[in-house]
């Protein structure tokens, strides 16, 4: 798949079969990840992968609005690390770059994703730290991945609008 046919056909997946991915497909995300672009060379980032079915099915009782991890198989916490860069601005927008990574990654070897977003909520995120035994305060939760092999094909929406683009001026 050529990279903008990548990026134009990723859509948010709920639906999957239910095979979980294979370790060689996690190691490849994560390395996608990880050669993200980050704010001063940091790479502040940690990933906390769970696959235990019992652990994602609580995931889903912390945060209402990630039920397609059960099915997908493996949900990725993706953490900043306050302690590498404490600039939360830092923080979110390079971890949002490693996620936006593993999407287009798992989408291009034809896997299914959901970003589902934690930060902004004190509570789902202190719960999620309880979760995956994340004790040191400096280590932030940002998002929680849904990956597996996707049981959908949305549709590719019409989203290229000539009108929000602005040349030289407002
Ligand atoms: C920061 C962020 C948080 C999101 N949180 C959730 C979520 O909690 N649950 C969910 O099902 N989708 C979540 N999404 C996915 C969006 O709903 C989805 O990207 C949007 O509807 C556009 O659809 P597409 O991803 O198929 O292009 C989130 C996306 C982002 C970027």
């Amino acid at each position: 798949m050529n990279i903008m046919d990548c990026i134009i056909t990723r859509r948010s997946i709920r639906k999957y079969t239910g095979q979980v991915i294979t370790e060689e497909q996690l190691e490849a995300l994560l390395k996608a990840a990880m050669y993200a672009p980050s704010a001063m060379k940091r790479l502040p980032w940690h990933f906390v992968v769970i696959q235990d079915p019992e652990k994602l099915a609580k995931i889903t009782e912390i945060h209402p609005y990630t039920k397609m991890v059960v099915p997908a198989g493996t949900a990725i916490v993706v953490c900043g690390d306050a302690s590498i860069n404490d600039n939360i601005t830092h923080l979110t927008q390079d971890t949002a770059a490693a996620i936006q990574n593993i999407l287009l990654a798992a989408h291009g070897m034809g896997l299914g994703t959901c970003w589902c977003g934690l930060y902004d909520n004190v509570e789902r995120r202190a719960a999620i730290c309880e979760l995956c035994g994340i004790e040191d305060e400096n280590i932030l939760p940002m998002s929680i991945i849904a990956v597996g092999n996707p049981d959908d094909a949305p549709e590719t929406p019409d989203r290229f609008k000539p009108e929000r683009i602005h040349r030289e001026k407002w």
